[in-house]
């Protein structure tokens, strides 16, 4: 892969959050989430817009994330949840509704200067150079720093042992696990202020996905909001903070993880009863 950002296709422990989200509830007007005070951290909002000049794919959606909060986005295949992250992250052109990072409106940025604004994406797809080694990759993540990142690869390697022993094995000959720690890593190595994953646990085992969780409430430990993708809905809806559940491009429950988690609604058709 030549750009990690260039995939506009689509092949395919709880942080404390001291402030209640109140009831899960279906949202009646789409979008209509309520934010913390002062405004969340970052959030993509009332977002309506699709790819190129083809049909919207969001409506009107809304999704965030506070400060010291793991929120996770579930819901059906093709309800627009990558979509949503590659909106956020400035892949799309949105017909309607905006982008704010830290109260600053940057709907308008590049997906390269939203790196530098300190937004950290690891997309569903190509996540890694794979005839890059380890190492490689995590330089490559890099990129957009001229002072001295090996601090912080050193971060990265105490985070995932098992990449500092395969530093220099290419990326592609690793698990499908060690390939998203590599992920992560290479896009921890920006010293991102919050952190986007795209089902970072997809194609691992149930084990590998335990761990992988337990790294990524790790990460959001060290003061790093996460807002990620999660196709192991209830898995994942028990580690976060907030869960969006998107259908057909909009908002259709919005609530803790563990009211999610407790909806009769949600579970009889998101969670498998
Ligand atoms: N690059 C693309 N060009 C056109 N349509 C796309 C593209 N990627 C995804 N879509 C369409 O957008 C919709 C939502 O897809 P996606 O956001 O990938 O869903 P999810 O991640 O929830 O499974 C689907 O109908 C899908 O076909
Ligand atoms: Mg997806």
């Amino acid at each position: 892969m030549s750009d990690p950002y260039s995939d506009r296709g689509n092949k395919d422990v709880s942080i404390a959050n001291p402030k209640g989200m109140g009831s899960a509830q279906p949202i009646q007007k789409s979008g209509a989430v309520e934010p913390a005070a002062g405004g969340p951290f970052l959030i993509g909002e009332n977002m309506t817009g699709g790819y190129g000049k083809g049909p919207d794919i969001l409506h009107d959606c809304t999704i965030s994330v506070d400060e010291g909060e793991i929120a996770v986005i579930v819901g059906p295949n093709g309800a627009g949840k990558s979509t949503g992250m590659k909106a956020v992250f400035g892949m799309l052109d949105l017909r309607e509704g905006r982008v704010k990072l830290d109260s600053e409106d940057i709907t308008a940025l590049s997906p390269q200067d939203r790196v530098a604004k300190g937004m950290g994406f690891v997309p569903q797809t190509s996540n890694i150079f794979t005839s890059m080694t380890v190492e490689e990759n995590l330089e490559m993540g890099a990129f957009i720093r001229r002072d001295d990142f090996r601090d912080t690869m050193t971060q990265v390697y105490d985070l995932f042992p098992i990449l500092k022993e395969k530093r220099f094995q290419a990326a592609g000959e690793l698990s499908g696990g060690q390939r998203q720690q590599v992920a992560v890593g290479r896009a921890l190595m920006t010293r991102p202020k919050v952190l986007m994953l795209d089902e970072p646990t997809a194609g691992v085992s149930p084990i590998v996905m335990d761990e992988l969780f337990d790294r990524i409430i790790e990460v959001a430990r060290t003061g790093i909001p996460i807002l990620m993708v999660e196709q192991n809905a209830r898995q994942a809806l028990e580690i976060a903070d907030k869960g969006y559940v998107l259908v057909q491009g909009r908002n259709a429950y919005t609530g803790s993880g563990k009211e999610l988690l407790a909806d009769p609604e949600v579970r009889k058709s998101f969670l498998g009863g």
